[in-house]
């Protein structure tokens, strides 16, 4: 064992206290770099009648903070009702479904329902009485009203002060159901129905997601979640680390942080195997150095879960090192919308670090980038309607593994930059200056932009 203090088993168990590749984070102490958007949701939800729908990019952590905020939100007395929505998930299956689980919540619970709340029980009466199915509380959901009446009769039942997460609701495919959700949460506001909902949703607006009307009810405050900061990044490397008894060297830390792309997913990934990789060291290990990086970085890069790879699998198979040379190029900026000519400018980059490659001409990198956007090719870009020769990704999550592919090959790709309205500062590894603002790089990381003044420079 190459660890102290730990056989195989403890350490796994140890990692899977601190490192979430697979699941949302459910608690405040594992959640990083959120503290001001918990701080907002807490805020908003003190406002009666309010609630709350999270969205941003596939993979940015909505999942986790709706978790964690619920659990923040929700009394003591029960959990909070977990719905995960599907393409054919309607409105009534939802509120049907939170009838469902306060239900057994208060069957949980055991202590008497109050002769009040009793009475007050016209839909649920029967169901709490009996065995019941969820077809059975469809049928008590007519209408809207009843669907509000159904709501309020459950969150008395559920809890003190019961909080809902509807999780993934973009999956809905029905236009039309997600619309009504507005509607559903203006009538649970007149009647004051004491449940809170909290919405999580792919999308960059929350017009795509209920409707351009629809998303201007007073009812819903939107949180637009962005990729998570440097410090937190720094944080699950380093929470790791520590957990495990290591020490980590800076430099590692923050290439992690770059690859990643402000996806906390990689992060959680590439150190969980990195660490297990020093954990497999034959010799000794107190601090992790770059090899065990490097070796943990090609098994997450192995592992990854297929359906991430597909696309850069897609574009490169059966077609060499040629597009696996564009692809870096096009995952290297602080900007994620990029014009062609700036990418081959990061592809000239690429290419002095390549020994063996003769690099393409500007025209046949141009037509490379095109086919990206095809299905044959992966469909990894997508091109801007109103700015001809701007590019973006498609997925932006695929960008970090793109970035994970180009560090295992020797290129280190620039950093990105985070929101700027943020104005978060960087809590960087403790020996280096602390307080650097997202305006400059973090230290060890380089911008393309003020990399391409270096470069001027020397060509000159
Ligand atoms: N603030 C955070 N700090 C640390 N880890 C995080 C944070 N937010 C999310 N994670 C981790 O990142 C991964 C993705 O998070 P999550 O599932 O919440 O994202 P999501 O936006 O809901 O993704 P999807 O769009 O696929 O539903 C998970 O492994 C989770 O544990
Ligand atoms: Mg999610």
């Amino acid at each position: 064992m190459a660890v102290k203090g730990f056989d195989k088993f403890q350490f796994g168990c140890r990692l899977n206290e601190v490192l979430f590749a697979s699941e949302p984070i459910r608690s405040i102490e594992h959640l990083f770099g959120r503290h001001r958007e918990l701080d907002g949701i807490e805020k908003a939800l003190f406002a009666s009648g309010r609630h709350i729908f999270i969205h941003g990019d596939r993979g940015v952590g909505k999942s986790s903070l709706a978790a964690t905020a619920a659990n923040q939100y929700q009394s003591p007395d029960a959990d909070y009702i977990d719905i995960g929505c599907a393409p054919d998930t309607t409105l009534k299956n939802i509120v049907a479904n939170i009838a469902y689980k306060s239900i057994d919540a208060s069957r949980l619970r055991k202590t008497k329902i109050s002769s009040s709340v009793s009475l007050e029980l016209r839909h649920l009466k029967a169901a709490l009485a009996s065995e019941t199915t969820l077809n059975n509380l469809h049928e008590e959901i007519g209408t809207l009203t009843d669907a509000v009446e159904v709501l309020r009769e459950a969150a008395a039942l559920h809890s003190t002060q019961p909080v809902a997460v509807l999780d993934e609701f973009d999956r809905i495919a029905d236009s039309n159901e997600r619309a009504a959700f507005a509607d559903l949460l203006k009538h649970m506001g007149d009647k004051k129905v004491p449940l809170k909902l909290i919405f999580t949703g792919v999308g960059k607006t929350l017009e795509e997601l209920i409707g351009a009307h629809q998303s201007a009810i007073r009812q819903l405050e939107g949180i637009e979640l962005s990729k998570l900061s440097w410090d937190a990044r720094w944080d699950i490397v380093y929470t790791a680390v520590e957990a495990v008894g290591l020490t980590i060297d800076k430099e590692i830390a923050i290439r992690i942080a770059a690859i990643c792309d402000g996806y906390p997913y990689y992060a959680h990934f590439i150190t969980e195997k990195m660490l297990w990789c020093a954990f497999d060291d034959a010799k000794p290990v107190t601090e992790i150095e770059r090899d065990h990086f490097l070796a943990g970085l090609s098994v997450a890069i192995d592992r990854i879960s297929a359906q991430l790879k597909k696309p850069y699998e897609e574009a490169t198979k059966r077609r060499g090192e040629e597009y696996e040379e564009v692809l870096w190029a096009t995952a290297d900026s602080e900007y994620l919308d990029r014009y062609a000519k700036a990418m081959f400018t990061s592809y000239e980059y690429v290419m002095r670090q390549r020994r063996n490659g003769s690099p393409l001409t500007y025209e046949i990198f141009c037509s490379r980038i095109r086919k990206l956007r095809e299905e044959g090719y992966g469909a990894i870009l997508v091109s801007d309607p109103d700015h001809p020769g701007l590019y973006t990704y498609r997925e932006k999550m695929l960008r970090g593994y793109v970035r994970m592919q180009a560090e295992a090959h020797g290129i280190e790709l620039a950093g990105e930059k985070i929101d700027q309205s943020l104005k978060q500062t960087m809590r960087v590894p403790s020996s280096l200056t602390r307080g650097y603002y997202v305006s400059k790089p973090p230290p060890g990381i380089h911008w393309e932009r003020e990399r391409r003044k270096f470069d001027d420079a020397d060509d000159e």
